[in-house]
């Protein structure tokens, strides 16, 4: 049987079609993830750089599992305004904070779309002097039509090109809180792009 069925939806309210990604396969995805990042950086020392607002339930799932010398930042760019479901351009509407010249920076977010987003942080990464920059996603989409899109360095799953909320994302602004990675049912099997 399908893992997903196992988790009803129904108290998600009608506007979530089912569970994509239920909360046990997350969470045992998180470990592994988790025990290949820490091998990654044998120097024991880390700052996560996270892009606000829906990488915010990974980050703090992750970053738990994670025995190094860590720092946190956040940083917050736009790219999906309001309600819409298809990336726009991307801008940095709250920068890093910390200091990251000399620092290996791992930049987390919760989607990999078109890779706007995250070539966009690693280039301020880049230009702040940090030591490495690599990217870590929850998820990555399938996007052929996008061959020349840079990959993640560290992927917890590839899905297909649909709009996805819970575990920390959201359709104008709501359903961040569920805990299983669901599919919207206006959206379902689709992406509205
Ligand atoms: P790009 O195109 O820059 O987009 O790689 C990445 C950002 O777009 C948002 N995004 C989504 N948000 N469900 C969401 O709630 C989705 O299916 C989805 N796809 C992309 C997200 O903010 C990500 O950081």
């Amino acid at each position: 049987m399908d893992e997903s069925s196992l988790i009803s939806h129904e108290a998600y309210g009608p506007d979530i079609a089912g569970v994509l990604i239920p909360r046990h396969r997350i969470a045992s995805r998180l470990d592994e993830l988790a025990g290949r990042i820490t091998e990654t950086y044998p120097e024991g020392e880390l700052t996560i750089l996270a892009a606000l607002t829906g990488s915010l339930i990974f980050l703090s799932d992750l970053i738990r599992r994670l025995p190094l010398r860590l720092r946190v930042d956040v940083v917050r760019v736009s790219s999906y305004p309001h309600q819409a479901t298809a990336s726009r351009e991307s801008r940095v509407l709250i920068a890093p904070a910390g200091d990251l010249p000399g620092r290996h920076v791992l930049i987390i977010d919760d989607i990999l779309d078109t890779g706007k987003t995250l070539e966009l942080i690693r280039g301020l990464v880049l230009a702040a002097g940090a030591a490495s920059a690599r990217t870590c996603v929850l998820m990555s989409k399938r996007r052929d039509d996008l061959p020349a899109r840079v990959a993640a360095d560290f992927v917890g799953f590839d899905i297909e090109d649909q709009f996805v909320v819970g575990y920390g994302l959201d359709y104008g602004d709501l359903y961040r809180n569920l805990p299983d990675i669901c599919l919207l049912r206006e959206l379902a099997g689709g992406n509205g792009r």
